[in-house]
């Protein structure tokens, strides 16, 4: 179904240029969606369609069908009341701009079609380059635009979004996500209602702390998981971002995407060309969870570092020790994780300092050197430990970072970011500081810290990747005094070169992306990284809302999952291990407690947990997600599943969220399975003292997904050993 105005169509063609006489209309396809853009020479290009696939048939009626149509990159100066996407000042002071098309070029490549539509004002030399991407494998289609300045002089940039999609108005829902630290990725739905909605950020570092720059678009009233035509939209940037929904008095609400703006006009040198980070969109009729599949399809195949690699089971050691780092003490909990079947260990913060000692968070960074009072045998004495204990080695860094304490600082107070002629705003340990990543020689010291230790130790697996503060006053040394509104902008292109030049030399290596939790969870960045640690709330119910949420865009491989202690070390709420196994093993499993102080049956539990989610491991990291009941409908019950691509199995997630006598839950009833096929049901990390009634019975996929299976509310176990939760995880297996 057209969001502009066409009816349900299916099959369809690649990409089609019409032939019709005066309409030059090109028809970007994926397997299953259609964008139609027209782009008459000489003339306005204009966004057409954007919904299911259209046969050639079905293109030629749009034209029939008394279609709405809207620029395709709205600009600033002849219809000023209207948002845009692109606002300038020429070199000469004109604030105007009216664009004209003036070539198409369409490449093909094995996974994508691009095509570009070049546009020129009608008085200046000032050209966009608008480019989309349609992929064939995966339904999601890119755009971003180039902005190049043939002018006399330079050009202000005052506004430059990536993208614009109108969306016909009729009871259109949005999903998006908000949050804090340690309770990121929340869900918030709300109809979409006259006015304009922003979500934004302006953090300078981190961008997914609060507010999200990917979002969902339900078509057909409040957003259903498994039903209803749903648009998906992610801003792939690591930096500052405004994502803008106008909905005005016409029949659409206008979304635009790009870098926030604000204190970042940009001034754009005479032949310099400004190229837009990506934004991405995806349509599904198959509700929220279907767009969610397509991001994660496209995700894992084409943003994400080493999608396709299944990623090890680890202990990381911040929540078991915190600063408390010595080679004893690394070693019984290499030795620990080794004998519970993990394949990695991390060692995160507290391991560097000379002239200071990290052993706090007010020192240090930046001193990238072993504390050999900590760690005698230095790195190499711990990747020797955990090759004996046949696994991995992985470090932790904070390399955007500094503190005034520190020797970096003392050498370099000129690398950091601060407004000129006054004092530096201090962060984390009232002493952090932001490194300007703009500037090369910074670019250049940052990227040796990787590319030493990996020099010198090349047996390090992992890397976590840390950043514990936003940029808070502005102002940068390097920049002249006319571009310091380019700071932001510079700051992420700067990093983003140190994470070309690391991808280059260190493919393999494994790259978290942290920040103070969950802060770099956006597609701009994960070209980059592996992963990221989803927040630095480790506590498994208020993990189910913040991976449910975040699971809207992003892959279960990506999201970093950790059982932790109990009480938890952020709520102090306590948790059985039975309940934070289950939730942990939903994403990408690791560890983040101290093993020393489980009991043997704690471990035990943790070892046959690890073994199981390696049968899994690859169901839950390249499956397909289907959400099945929402945390966030407050029915005291959540689920979820992945299902292999080729339907022959599954996980089943089912996580009790609060706990009444005489309560009553929903039965969940399954998705995605075949329901032709039989599968046999198994519990994994079971406690019950019996099994459960259906335990290794088998079912049709059909009855799966119609009746579901009956669970029960708690488990049998001995009395004292009687809580307040319950959750279940069932693999499903077909049965030939
Ligand atoms: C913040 C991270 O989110 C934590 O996991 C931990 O690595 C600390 N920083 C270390 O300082």
């Amino acid at each position: 179904m057209n969001i502009f105005k066409l009816t349900n169509v299916s099959t369809a063609f690649f990409l089609l240029l019409c032939s019709n006489a005066n309409a030059q209309f090109y028809n970007l396809s994926t397997p299953g969606t259609s964008l139609v853009i027209e782009a008459p020479q000489n003339g306005e290009a204009k966004l057409i369609y954007y919904g299911t696939k259209l046969s050639e048939n079905e293109l030629n009626e749009i034209k029939s069908s008394g279609f709405n149509s809207f620029s395709a990159y709205p600009v600033y100066g002849m219809n000023c009341q209207s948002e845009t996407a692109l606002a300038v000042k020429h070199y000469d002071g004109n604030m105007s701009l009216q664009m004209e098309v003036i070539n198409v070029e369409k490449t093909n490549n094995e996974d994508y079609v691009q095509t570009t539509l070049t546009l020129k004002d009608k008085i200046y030399p000032l050209y966009v380059n608008i480019n989309y991407k349609a992929y064939n494998k995966v339904d999601m289609i890119e755009t971003w635009s180039e902005i190049t300045n043939k002018e006399k002089g330079t050009v202000t940039l005052n506004q430059f979004s990536s993208g614009y999609m109108p969306i016909r108005r009729g009871n259109v829902w949005l999903s998006s996500l908000y949050g804090s630290w340690a309770n990121e990725g929340r869900l918030c739905q709300e109809e979409l209602t006259p006015g304009m909605k922003i979500i934004k950020n302006k953090d300078g570092v981190r961008n997914s702390h609060t507010a999200h720059a990917e979002v969902m678009f339900s078509l057909d009233g409040k957003p259903q998981e498994n039903n209803g035509r749903t648009i998906g939209a992610a801003l792939c940037y690591g930096g500052n971002y405004k994502l803008r929904i106008d909905t005005d008095d016409s029949e659409y609400h206008h979304f635009f995407a790009g870098i926030n703006e604000e204190n970042s006009a940009y001034n754009l040198k005479k032949n310099e060309t400004f190229t837009t980070p990506v934004l991405a969109f995806t349509y599904s009729e198959e509700g929220l969870s279907g767009a969610s599949r397509n991001f994660h399809k496209w995700g894992r195949e084409y943003k994400l570092a080493n999608g396709n690699k299944e990623r090890k089971i680890l202990l990381n050691s911040w929540e078991g020790v915190y600063f408390d780092i010595n080679q004893q003490g690394m070693e019984q909990m290499i030795n620990d994780i080794s004998s519970m079947g993990g394949e990695l260990f991390v060692m995160d913060d507290g391991w560097f300092g000379n002239k200071y000692q990290r052993n706090t968070d007010n020192s240090s960074l930046g001193d990238w050197t072993v504390d050999k009072k900590k760690l005698p045998q230095g790195i190499e004495g711990l990747i020797k430990a955990s090759k004996k204990n046949n696994i991995d080695f992985g470090i932790w860094i904070e390399p955007e970072m500094t503190n005034t304490k520190s020797e970096l600082y003392e050498k370099h107070p000129e690398w950091i970011i601060k407004s000129p002629k006054r004092e530096a705003t201090t962060g984390r340990g009232g002493t952090q500081l932001v490194l300007d990543m703009g500037n090369p020689e910074v670019q250049d010291f940052v990227y040796e810290i990787v590319d030493k230790l990996m020099t010198e130790n090349p047996e390090i697996d992992y890397i976590k990747w840390d950043a514990n503060m936003g940029i808070i006053n502005h102002g940068s040394n390097y920049l002249t005094n006319d571009n310091q509104s380019h700071l932001y902008i510079e700051y992420h292109r700067g990093f983003e070169k140190v994470c070309q030049r690391i991808r280059n030399k260190y493919p393999e290596l494994t790259i978290q992306a942290c920040a103070s939790g969950g802060g770099r969870a956006n597609y701009g960045y994960l070209p980059y990284f592996d992963e990221f640690w989803v927040s630095d709330n480790t506590d498994a119910l208020q993990r189910i809302y913040m991976q449910w949420g975040t699971s809207y865009f992003f892959p279960a491989i990506a999201m970093a999952s950790h059982i932790s202690a109990t009480p938890n070390h952020q709520t102090f709420r306590t948790i059985p291990l039975k309940y934070r196994i289950d939730v942990a093993m939903s994403g990408r499993l690791g560890m983040e407690i101290q093993p020393k102080n489980m009991t043997q049956e704690e471990k035990e539990l943790c070892r046959k947990a690890i073994s199981e989610y390696k049968t899994i491991r690859p169901i839950v990291q390249f499956g397909d997600i289907y959400r099945l009941k929402s945390p966030y409908d407050k029915d005291g019950v959540a689920s979820l599943m992945y299902v292999s691509p080729e339907k022959d199995k599954a996980v089943f997630y089912w996580w009790k969220t609060e706990t009444f006598v005489n309560q009553h839950l929903p039965v969940i009833t399954m998705k995605g399975l075949n329901p032709e096929k039989r599968y046999m049901v198994k519990e994994l990390n079971r406690i019950d003292n019996e099994p459960l009634v259906f335990e290794g019975k088998t079912f049709t996929g059909k009855f799966l997904m119609s009746k579901g299976l009956e669970i029960p509310y708690t488990h049998k176990v001995d009395y004292h050993k009687l809580n307040d939760y319950a959750s279940r995880v069932l693999y499903i297996e077909e049965v030939k």
